[in-house]
């Protein structure tokens, strides 16, 4: 097992913040964690997880051993009357399985297309677009006890999906989300993930976006190669391509207020967007309400608002001189205080902070 040291990280987080692993090692199988834990130094020190980088904000060199999960591999592992299940490595990347899984002929994640980062990291924050999140599609998961280096197995109910979270965003002593009562936040490495695509595949549309290109192509019952090609460009006409404007993608979740709260919101903004959700309450469009408070275009240091969706920060550095941590969190802190003051909604971030 190598142990690299201050390995730059600039090109291993999609805002291309600049920062170095003190100490990384490189999981290419469950064989790196092993010889990891029975080193009794790395077994005791704290562990960062890195997958593909596109939901973090780096404020400084990072200190806890970074293992950089590239463990490969895509299959279909079984199929029956119901469904196809593929299995991927945590180190795949996520759009590179959709493309696959469609090439391939099992459709089930083309509302997901384009999605940064990787296979790993995609049930952590249980990633959703266009109406289908990854719980809509997940089977099970294998992953790695940090601590015991035991490898354990998550059914759907384990993994307590939320919006945009899972029991791999919650400290043990918070109760999950669900009410499980534990969480796995830092103490796990998830290796594969498994998906069940149904052989009864049924289009996701209702997303305006969608049925504007259903229109404009006169298209009343798309396939899902053809769904995939639509998102595809919906995404790339709306959000900055990290390749060329570094970003973590939505950087607040869409908050959600009650009937109440709404009501009284309206009152003051007859505009506001917000969506009637069936549990009763109601969610907010955060870019909408960082829009509304005049931010779209608007940059603190090199950190940015994007132009065409406000939801997004952007690194507007050059190479020379890109973004940091520091003035990414400084831009957040602002755009919270602001959409706080105006509708008294505390937005929160989206992205894990290191
Ligand atoms: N809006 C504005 N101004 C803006 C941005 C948005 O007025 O600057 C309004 C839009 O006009 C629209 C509403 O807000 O009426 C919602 O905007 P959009 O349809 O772009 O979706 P979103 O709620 O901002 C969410 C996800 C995205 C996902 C899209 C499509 C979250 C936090 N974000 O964005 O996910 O692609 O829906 O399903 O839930 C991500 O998580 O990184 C991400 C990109």
């Amino acid at each position: 097992m190598l142990v690299e040291k201050n390995v730059p990280l600039q090109h291993s987080n999609s805002f291309g913040i600049v920062a170095k692993a003190l100490n990384l090692v490189r999981v290419a199988d469950e064989g790196s964690i092993a010889a990891v834990l029975q080193d009794p130094a790395l077994n005791a020190a704290p562990k960062f997880v890195l997958g593909g980088g596109s939901n973090i904000v780096l404020t400084g060199d990072v200190k806890p051993l970074v293992l950089k999960v590239e463990i490969m591999g895509k299959r279909l592992l079984r199929e029956d009357a119901k469904a196809w299940v593929i299995e991927a490595g945590a180190g795949e990347n996520w759009h590179d399985l959709v493309t696959w899984t469609l090439q391939n002929g099992y459709p089930g994640l083309e509302n997901l297309a384009l999605i940064p980062g990787t296979v790993g990291a995609s049930p952590v924050q249980n990633i959703g677009a266009y109406g289908v999140e990854l719980q809509d599609r997940f089977e099970s998961l294998d992953a790695v006890d940090l601590t015991t280096g035991q490898t354990f197995t998550l059914n759907a109910a384990q993994c307590a999906f939320g919006y945009r979270d899972s029991v791999f965003k919650h400290s043990s002593s918070v109760p999950g989300p669900g009410g499980h009562g534990f969480g796995l936040e830092g103490k796990a490495l998830i290796t594969r993930v498994r998906f069940a695509l149904p052989k009864a595949w049924k289009a996701v549309l209702g997303y305006a976006d969608i049925e504007k290109k259903m229109q404009q192509m006169g298209v009343q019952a798309p396939d899902a190669m053809q769904i995939y090609e639509w998102i595809c460009e919906i995404r790339k006409a709306k959000l900055p391509d990290p390749q060329v404007i570094g970003n973590a993608g939505s950087f607040f979740k869409n908050p959600t207020v009650s009937p109440e709260q709404c009501a009284d919101i309206i009152q003051r903004e007859p505009k506001i967007v917000h969506y009637h959700l069936a549990d009763g309450s109601v969610k907010l469009a955060a870019g909408w309400l960082i829009d509304a408070c005049g931010w779209k275009g608007k940059s603190i240091g090199n950190a940015g608002v994007y132009e065409k969706q406000a939801l997004v920060l952007v690194n507007r550095g050059g190479s020379a001189d890109p973004v940091t941590g520091g003035e990414v969190m400084t831009l957040a802190k602002s755009i919270q205080t602001s959409v706080y003051e105006r509708f008294g909604i505390l937005l929160e971030p989206e992205p894990v902070v290191v």
